[in-house]
This record gives structure tokens, sequence and C-alpha cells, in this order.
């Protein structure tokens, strides 16, 4: 290992992938399903030689006990919406060994060189503070079971990483995961009484592609997880306007892909004349409310579940623009501009992208969040971070850099080094 400076170390904890890797690792850190399996421990297995039953497995081996698909109660997504509940044994577990692999992969093994790691957990905005108590104690109980590989730990919000990656000072952050959306106002730090932890992210255009795939006659494909997320990413569609996207596609009907071979599967998907349900699965994202989902509502297919904030209701079907315009209406009257004016995307769930040729129909996620807000009389140029699912980890990265090394950890700043 050729030392960079400090050795720092990210962690970031998305609701479905953790990010991870050492400041050497270079652009791209590491990724894994933040999730972990809890096997059945047979005792006649147990005694099978040179075999040793595990109790918790994480990363790549625990495609190995899915196969049989029989027991999904054993694996556990411990942070679906950003958040461990205090007494949830088996989500502090999972998050444990997360940890334990990720940093076991990366610490050098020349012992002689190296004093341990300087880590920044990433975590999501509205995480409560018993969530940074437990990730301090985790750290430490590696270090006594492990020998000392993390010498100091701070712990950064999500959406706060990404404003230091992009160098940003006074802006909005949506941090688009796979479980929910962070609507961050930040002024230097996150102004919490403004944040909206919205229940809706990629699982929601996860959702409503299942439902499209079992109405087009695909039942079983439509209850694999997997299979359906790979559907969304190549099939989705973020529309201009719904409306004229649809009928453009009607009256063009071989001016869009229909047919779909699936990447990493041997199935073949054909929508034949209902290619323009395409535009359904990224509209379902930004806009819920529009009414063509009401036909889906009436059929029993659920809206994006409410979010509860400071004892206000925000409605799950809430368009993110507005989302937007709620949120930055909580701040300081004068820096309400600011906020609106830099308004930052990241995370997998803007992913989406525009096929060649279909520029005047189909958009991204900057111009539709542009849309949004203009709806409202809201004037913005909304940008998106370069690698949308890679940014909290590098803004982890650089704020440990930087982060004085004499800065001892305040609980009432909520900032500072943890040293072991
Ligand atoms: N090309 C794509 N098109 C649409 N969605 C995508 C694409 N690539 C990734 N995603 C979605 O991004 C989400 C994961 O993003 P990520 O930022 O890693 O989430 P988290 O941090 O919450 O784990 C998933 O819902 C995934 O399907
Ligand atoms: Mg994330």
């Amino acid at each position: 290992m050729e030392e960079i400076g400090r050795p720092v170390f990210g962690e970031d904890f998305g609701t479905a992938f953790y990010k991870f890797g050492p400041i050497w690792i270079g652009k791209i850190p590491d990724m894994i399903e933040n999730r972990a399996y809890f096997p059945k421990i047979s005792k006649a297995v147990e005694r099978i030689r040179g075999y040793v039953a595990k109790e918790v497995v994480v990363g790549p081996e625990v495609v190995e006990y899915l196969e049989s698909k029989a027991d999904l109660s054993r694996l556990v997504y411990p942070m679906r919406n950003g958040v461990i509940e205090r007494r949830d044994e088996r989500g502090w577990r999972a998050a444990k060994e997360l940890l334990r692999y990720s940093l076991l992969k990366h610490a050098p093994d020349k012992p002689g060189s190296f004093s341990g790691f300087y880590a920044v957990t990433a975590l999501a905005a509205q995480a409560p503070t018993y969530m940074y108590e437990k990730f301090f104690q985790l750290h430490e109980e590696i270090n006594k079971e492990e020998g000392l590989i993390v010498k100091a730990l701070t712990i950064i919000p999500q959406p706060l990483a990404v404003a230091i990656a992009e160098k940003a000072t006074v802006c909005t952050v949506l941090e688009a995961g796979h479980g929910n959306t962070q609507i961050t106002p930040i002024s230097k730090d996150v102004i919490s009484g403004a944040l909206i932890p919205l229940n809706r992210g990629g699982s929601d255009s996860d959702r409503i592609s299942a439902q499209i795939l079992k109405d087009l006659g695909y039942s079983d494909l439509a209850k694999e997880e997997k299979f359906v997320r790979l559907f969304k990413e190549a099939a989705g569609l973020v529309p201009r306007d719904l409306d004229k996207a649809i009928s453009w596609a009607k009256e063009n009907p071989n001016a869009l892909v229909s047919s779909f071979q699936i990447p990493q599967t041997a199935v073949k998907i054909e929508m034949e004349d209902k290619g323009w349900l395409r535009f359904l699965i990224g509209e379902f994202y930004f806009d819920p409310r529009h009414e063509i989902f009401e036909s889906y509502y009436s059929r029993g297919f659920s809206p994006p579940k409410d979010t509860l904030v400071a004892g206000e209701v925000i409605r799950g079907d809430v368009d993110l623009g507005e989302a937007i315009r709620i949120s930055v209406s909580k701040t300081p009257v004068e820096i309400q501009p600011q906020l609106l004016k830099s308004v930052i995307l990241s995370g997998g769930a803007f992913y989406w992208k525009v096929p060649p040729g279909l520029e005047n129909i189909a958009v991204d996620s900057p111009t539709k969040i542009k849309l949004l807000l203009d709806r409202i009389g809201i004037k913005s140029e909304p940008k998106m971070v370069s690698d949308p699912q890679y940014s909290v980890w590098r803004g982890a990265i650089v704020y440990g850099y930087y982060l004085a090394e004499d800065y001892k950890w305040d609980w009432r700043q909520m900032e500072g080094w943890y040293y072991f």
C-alpha cells in the first residue's frame, strides 16, 4: 500500500446498497447489497468435516444461500427506510457484519506501517442519535475482535456528504435511494427542521414495474424482485409530459422499443403495442398523483406511503417539485432563493437515461424536476452529480480527509473524530 496521506475509509449505508472502500481505491467504491442472511444452523451439516457454520452471511456469499428461495424471512435488509430500530437485534448484527466484511477486505496486510483507518460512516439525515452511538459501539467491538482496524470514526448525514463532494454550501440536496428520498436544505449543515425523508425511492418504480409485468401476463417474473429491477432499469423512461408521450407513442407505434432482452437473464419481455407503459415507470417516481395512476389505485395498487415529519403529514403521492417547495418553505426566508436555485440530485433513483432519438419526449431527472418546479412558478436549474450512486461515498472520503485531526467528537455539534 502506498499511503496517500490520511488513510480514510468511506462507509455509505444506502437503503439497498452499502458502498465502501478506502481513499486509495479510486473513484468507484465497492458495492454490495445492504443485507444479511441468517442461516438455519443444522446440526447435521455442522458435523460435516471442514464445514464451519456461520451465524450471519453478507456480501456475494448470500446468493449461495438464496438458491433454494426457501426462507426469505431469514434475509434481512436492515435499513430499508434509512433507520435501524433501537431493538432490532438482527438489523444491528447485519450492520456489524457488513462493516467487518468491508474493513477486513481493505485493511492492509502489513500491520507495521498501518495504524488504523480514519473511517467516515454516512447515514440517512433522519438517523436518530442512538444510531450514532450504536455505530461507534460497532466499530469498537470490531476493533476488539479483529485488532485495531479503525483508529478514529466520524459520522455524517448522506446529503451533507453530497454537498461536500459538490463543493456547495447553500443548496437543496435530493438523495434518492432505493427506499426513500431525502429532501434536504443545507446551509453549511443540514437544516434539520426542513428535512423531508420522503417515503419514495427506486423501489416505488419497481412496484409499478411489477404491476405492469403482471398486466402484460408475466406474473411469475413480476414476483422476482431482482428481475423486476432489471426490467425497470432497461425499460423505464421519464416523460417530459406523460399525456403527450402516451399520445405520441400510440400515434407512432414503431418509434418506441417494446421488446426487451433482460440483461443477465435468458428472458425476453414483449410489450407489443403497450410500449407506452414504459413512461409510467419513470413518471410514478416523480409524480404519482398524475391521474393515469387512478386506475391502478382503484384496482388496489397502493400509492407511495405518507411521510410523517414533526407531526405533519406529507402525502405519499406528492410530486417531487411540490415536496421541494414544502421543504424549503420551512427555512428562513432569506436563504430560500438560494436553496431553490441550487438543487442537487444524487442517488441511483435519479439515474434515468434518454435513449437517442427520444430527446423530445423523454427527459433526464434534472429536466423533470425543473419542469415540476416550473409548474408551481419556481425557476430553477437543478443539476445531477456525475455518478449518482457514488457521490455520498466520495463526499465522505473528502470530508474525512480534511476534518481536523485534533477535532474530537462533540455530541452537541455532532461532528469531530471519535478516537478508539
Ligand atoms: N439505470 C437505472 N435506471 C433506473 N434506476 C436505476 C438505475 N440504476 C440504478 N437505479 C436504481 O437506483 C436505486 C439504488 O440507488 P442507490 O443510490 O444505490 O440507493 P441506496 O443508496 O438507497 O442503496 C435502485 O432502486 C436502482 O434500481
Ligand atoms: Mg444512498
